[in-house]
């Protein structure tokens, strides 16, 4: 119903977030269960969301709800947007030109996080976000020529889960990725901002409220048509899709202009006994904040997000370190895993915590290490270890180490990728049922490009992890179906799509009320 009618390029994107009551989803654990043994991991894991996905399950979202959205391309002006959520936080301007269709510029400013505005309050957390947004805005005034008076709008990426009241309304569920305000739980997010926006005298109105890969699937949207998922990995991990809405048991009977709802899934918060956990990740997981929560994005990224490291690391790394060194640092004897090192300085690792290890860009140091004699691996851990000359067999063990959690979490990551183009039959195997190439013929499949927008520190900046990702995804695919599907990588995204979505909603608002 919020479709606006006329000429204008329109392109739309429903947002829909839903769950199904608990039993549901232990009755789909206990078959994933069951049909699991002799699969591997990772293709007990796509199966897995692949049953999850059936029933249209976001296990961290309570109470369906739904909104939809439309980007109409043909918006004129200045827009802004905040996005709270990843190890950074950024404040955003997009400037759209009606005719040609397009962004004409933009402008995004990143800030880390204070780390005690995490554990603050949220009225903290809120006033530090109005005023970098105002000092952003302040600084562009002139250069846009519109008063400080004038009501802008404004769209909110906020990347934790959040049960979806509107289109720009929603209240916290609970916090991710290392932050804890606990008077904001329960809260409507867009009013605390509001509030604080007007503390400030900053006069705009929250026009968009959205998750983070909802923004980056909008943008993604917005550039190629044929994007339909968005996938973050970097301080956390998520994803979302475009589902039919018939496909949708909560949504029987709506009606939608596309017929299609983005499904905000929340993936980092599946869990099953598919995915093997060793005893380092069983440990780290006892020393988060949030134990036994996020337990798949644990595997896959960093819910540290160490602000001043500014990428997130496939966090069991630490703890695997932690056990290579930090015992045998320590002077304990009898550790299993302590290896032959000279020099420790016991003292200085008495104060030590998981926080202290290294960040994605000390492993990816270590991991693409290509000198002779691993010298980067040496001077690594003398930075975090204080211990010099480790021998290069121990070097080469800790490179290894970086490999095969890398790839591990690479191919988790892949392995949920194939699992929505399986639930939307972008995998091939519903297309090319009657169509398998036949022998010496020419290829019969029908297979439409699929892309998936994918942002976040750990796939921009870490190439072995990218590289692990794109072989993982081609190999489930198989060599036939792989081409077809593109991973696209996103920048801003996430910031920049809950800018156009406020734009258009705030578009399909104004036709309404006038
Ligand atoms: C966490 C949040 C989720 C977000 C993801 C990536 O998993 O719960 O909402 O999309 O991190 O930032």
């Amino acid at each position: 119903g919020l479709a606006s009618e006329g000429g204008s390029k329109l392109k739309m994107l429903l947002t829909y977030i839903h769950t199904l009551p608990d039993g549901v989803m232990f009755i789909l654990f206990g078959i994933a269960i069951g049909l699991r043994f002799d699969l591997d991991c990772c293709v007990g894991f796509t199966l897995f969301l692949f049953l999850i996905l059936i029933g249209n399950y976001g296990n961290d979202i309570r109470n369906a709800d739904l909104y939809s959205i439309l980007i109409d391309m043909s918006e004129e002006g200045v827009y802004y947007s905040l996005d709270l959520g990843g190890t950074n936080f950024r404040v955003l301007r997009v400037r759209l030109g009606g005719q040609m269709s397009m962004i004409l510029n933009k402008k995004v400013e990143r800030q880390p996080i204070p780390q005690e505005l995490m554990t603050g309050t949220s009225e903290e957390l809120f006033d530090f976000i109005a005023l970098t947004l105002k000092q952003l805005v302040e600084s562009e005034s002139s250069e846009f020529e519109f008063r400080l008076d004038e009501r802008m709008v404004l769209g909110v990426t906020f990347s934790f889960p959040v049960k979806q009241a509107s289109a720009s309304s929603g209240t916290l569920i609970k916090w991710t990725k290392g932050f804890d305000i606990e008077d904001m739980v329960g809260k409507d997010v867009a009013e605390s901002l509001q509030h604080a926006l007007i503390n400030r005298g900053l006069n705009m109105r929250v026009a968009a409220l959205v998750n983070d890969t909802v923004g980056t699937l909008a943008l993604g949207h917005y550039d190629d048509e044929d994007t339909v998922a968005a996938v973050i990995i970097g301080t956390g991990t998520n994803a979302c899709y475009v589902e039919r809405i018939d496909a949708i048991i909560k949504c029987q009977g709506l009606l939608t202009n596309s017929g299609g709802m983005v499904v905000n899934m929340e993936w980092g918060n599946f869990w099953t006994s598919h995915l093997p956990r060793t005893s380092y990740d069983i440990d780290l997981d006892a020393e988060s904040p949030n134990p036994n929560d996020q337990a798949r994005m644990s595997l896959e990224s960093d819910i540290f997000g160490d602000a001043t490291a500014r990428l997130s690391v496939p966090f069991a790394l630490r703890s695997v370190l932690h056990a290579l060194f930090v015992p045998f640092a320590k002077g304990r004897e009898q550790n299993n895993h302590a290896y032959p090192v000279k020099g420790s300085n016991a003292t200085s690792l008495l104060t030590y915590s998981f926080k202290g290890l290294p960040g994605t860009p000390l492993m990816v140091a270590m991991h693409e290490d290509e000198t002779s004699d691993l010298r980067e691996v040496g001077r690594v851990l003398k930075e975090v270890f204080q211990i010099s000359d480790v021998p290069l067999k121990v070097r080469k063990l800790v490179v290894r180490v970086c490999d095969v959690i890398t790839r591990r979490a690479a191919r988790l990551a892949a392995a949920g990728i194939v699992g929505i183009l399986k639930k939307i039959g972008r995998d091939g195997s519903g297309g090319i049922a009657s169509g398998r190439p036949k022998s010496g013929g020419e290829s019969t499949i029908k297979m439409k490009r699929s892309v998936v927008a994918v942002e976040g520190g750990l796939y921009s900046n870490y190439t072995m992890f990218r590289d692990y990702l794109h072989e993982a995804v081609s190999e489930i695919l198989g060599e036939e179906i792989a081409p077809y599907v593109v991973l696209k990588e996103s920048e801003d995204g996430s910031g920049i799509g809950a800018a156009l979505l406020a734009a258009s909603y705030s578009s399909v608002r104004k036709d309404h009320t006038s």
